[in-house]
């Protein structure tokens, strides 16, 4: 088959399987597992397939059919200017997040030697981004899983970064103290698991749902931070749009000044707060 026809019919099957992007996934999918550029399957779409390599194509489309994630099936992700490995072992990277990191970020500007934490670190992904970002912060990430330190770790290493991961519930034995505490903490209501998307299905459990308004995770997490920011440090929180404007709320009320920020499509997702005491 040439290479033309076969990305349309993988496109036509990701379409036919409910995949809400087939034809990138589907361009994806070949250059990965083809080893060519955007330009090569581009330009040489006139070009005959050998059936071994069109049998590998077809084995990894017909995973993508099943819902199983791009992320997984491509191995690793550019995300916030880092590489990461993604497998099941923790959340997908989500592009919301590199809102968040692009919004702690502003926090470290003029500090020299900010220390960092982040909470429920997942791949690694905002800690490292912070760290390639500010090679002076001395960053710590924390997660409750083993899995998901194990591939954090991996990429750290596969990034070359230094950020010290400790396996802890939330902010036990974390003392800091901390300029900035960041999380990206499960935030999904336990409900949402009913009609949640198949890809979904793969990331852990533990890393989407908490509690019946989804802040059975945050609003200890933002307790404990109370006691482990500098003087003037920030907590910044990614949040459900349904839940972020409620636990800014109940934040103020416990003593925190507070903002929500909008991610990219305007609904209400980030959660900065400091001590307004
Ligand atoms: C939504 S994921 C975020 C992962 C990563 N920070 C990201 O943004 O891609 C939440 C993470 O919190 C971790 N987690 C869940 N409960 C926790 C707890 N009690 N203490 C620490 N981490 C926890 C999960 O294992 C998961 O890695």
């Amino acid at each position: 088959m040439q290479l033309r026809d076969l990305l349309t019919r993988a496109a036509e099957r990701l379409t036919a399987a409910g995949v809400s992007s087939p034809e990138p996934d589907a361009r994806l999918l070949l250059e990965h597992t083809l080893n060519l550029s955007r330009t090569a399957l581009l330009l040489r779409g006139g070009e005959e397939v050998a059936p071994e390599a069109e049998a590998r194509v077809w084995a990894r489309i017909e995973r993508r059919a099943a819902r199983v994630p791009l992320q997984h099936l491509l191995g690793e992700v550019e995300w916030g200017g880092v590489r990461l490995k993604s497998d099941a072992r923790a959340l997908v990277p989500r592009p919301e997040t590199e809102w968040l990191l692009h919004l702690a970020s502003q926090q470290l500007q003029s500090l020299s030697q900010p220390r960092v934490l982040d909470v429920g670190t997942g791949t690694g992904a905002l800690a490292l981004g912070l760290k390639a970002a500010f090679a002076h912060a001395e960053v710590t990430a924390s997660d409750l899983s083993a899995d998901a330190l194990s591939l954090a770790r991996e990429n750290a290493a596969l990034n070359g970064l230094d950020v010290t991961f400790v396996q802890t519930d939330l902010l036990a034995g974390l003392d800091g103290p901390f300029d900035l505490i960041v999380s990206n903490p499960p935030y999904l209501p336990s409900a949402d698991r009913e009609t949640a998307d198949p890809e979904v299905r793969h990331d852990p459990d533990l890393a989407l749902y908490a509690g019946p308004d989804g802040l059975d995770l945050a609003r200890p997490l933002a307790a404990e931070a109370a006691a482990r920011l500098t003087p003037g440090g920030t907590l910044w929180l990614e949040l459900d749009p349904r839940n972020a404007p409620a636990l800014a709320a109940e934040l103020r009320g416990a003593g925190w000044a507070t903002e929500v920020h909008a991610d990219l499509t305007g609904r209400e997702r980030f959660v900065r707060a400091w001590r307004a005491e």
